[in-house]
């Protein structure tokens, strides 16, 4: 028995009754057996709007609600109840029309971070890719088109931040994504690091994390699991196990490393930005929060402090640290406040 399906439709069977309710104080309809039936076929209704399931239905119903009550409220002595119902309805889809453009709509970001330190070279480039679920909110097909896209940028390096692909994702995908990261061309090669959704968290997908690694290795990608790597002579890359599991605190990875070299870490969840600073890394990148995804997720997480940051830069002491809002996104088929992105990084004198 999956628990978090049943839990979806729960929540689904929940919202439509409250739209029910809704409709049958509105007395729209003499009948209340015809409120109940519009009710229910207006829920579906919103379900096959976006090529949703259950979740993203009742997210769109959730904000429909909010919003006719909220309407309700503020005009129900103005108004008509059937205005306050249109306006509430237009206002609804075209902000979670919007969102769902958020969400599909990838951007190109740049950032330019100067160092005191000996790079080697006049810049620096980094390529990050993060949280693509391939399969789950993001075809291969789609994930390709990317990837060329980030060849015309010509990065020094490639680096993935965890959450390439999730519990959905076909063993096919898996693949058809894994060769895709071949076509990348990249002086220093491309890196990888787990997030809590690579290696899944149930026991129905057609490949193990065995698999997965055998085909990353097969199309060049280097997996690292809180291991340190000499990048160039002065670049140094350490790539830390998702925090999900057992792993090396940073001030033991970074024992070795020269202080000199300038030191990037790649880490999927922003959640260890205190011990990451006090390390004295000067760069640390991550993923995992999809820049918030739907607010006020993102928000709430930084305030209940669950990530120390959800999306962008930020700087604590000589570390920089910045947050990719994901090529794609979780079961959301929705983003507010930001659109999904590839990074590039250029670290300059
Ligand atoms: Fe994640």
């Amino acid at each position: 028995m999956n628990y978090y399906y049943l839990l979806e439709f729960i929540i689904y069977v929940l919202l439509t009754l409250c739209l029910t309710y809704q409709v049958m104080k509105k007395s729209f309809f003499s009948d209340k057996k015809m409120s109940i039936v519009v009710s229910i076929l207006f829920s579906f209704f919103l379900m096959l709007l976006f090529p949703l399931d259950f979740f993203n239905a009742s997210i769109s119903l959730g904000v429909f609600l909010i919003l006719w009550i909220f309407f309700d409220l503020l005009l129900k002595k103005k108004i008509d109840s059937r205005l306050i119902l249109g306006i509430s309805s237009i206002i609804c889809f075209t902000f979670l029309g919007y969102a769902y453009y958020c969400k599909n709509h990838v951007i190109e970001t740049h950032y330019r971070i100067k160092t005191d330190k000996e790079i080697g070279e006049s810049s620096f480039r980094i390529a990050q890719i993060s949280d693509s679920h391939i399969g789950f909110s993001m075809s291969s097909t789609r994930f390709l088109k990317y990837i060329n896209k980030i060849n015309q940028a010509h990065p020094d390096v490639v680096v993935i931040t965890g959450d390439f692909v999730d519990d959905d994702t076909s063993k096919k995908e898996m693949e058809k994504a894994s060769y895709a990261l071949s076509k990348l061309k990249t002086k220093y090669g491309v890196y990888y690091v787990y997030g809590n959704h690579d290696r899944g968290y149930h026991q129905y997908r057609d490949f193990n994390e065995e698999e997965l690694r055998k085909e990353l290795g097969k199309n060049g990608v280097i997996v690292l699991q809180d291991e340190v790597i000499q990048l160039t002579d002065y670049i140094t890359l350490i790539g830390r196990e998702d925090q999900r599991y057992p792993r090396k605190e940073i001030e033991e990875l970074v024992k070795e490393v020269d202080p000199d070299s300038f030191q990037i870490v790649l880490n999927h969840q922003p959640t260890d930005y205190e011990n990451e600073s006090k390390s004295n890394v000067d760069l640390v990148l991550s993923g995992h929060t999809h820049g918030g995804q739907f607010f006020p997720i993102g928000q709430m997480s930084v305030l209940l402090g669950i990530n120390d940051s959800y999306k962008g830069i930020k700087t604590i002491q000589n570390t920089t640290f910045i947050v990719n809002t994901g090529l794609s996104d979780w079961g959301f088929q929705f983003k507010t406040g930001t659109f999904s992105e590839y990074g590039i990084i250029d670290i300059t004198n």
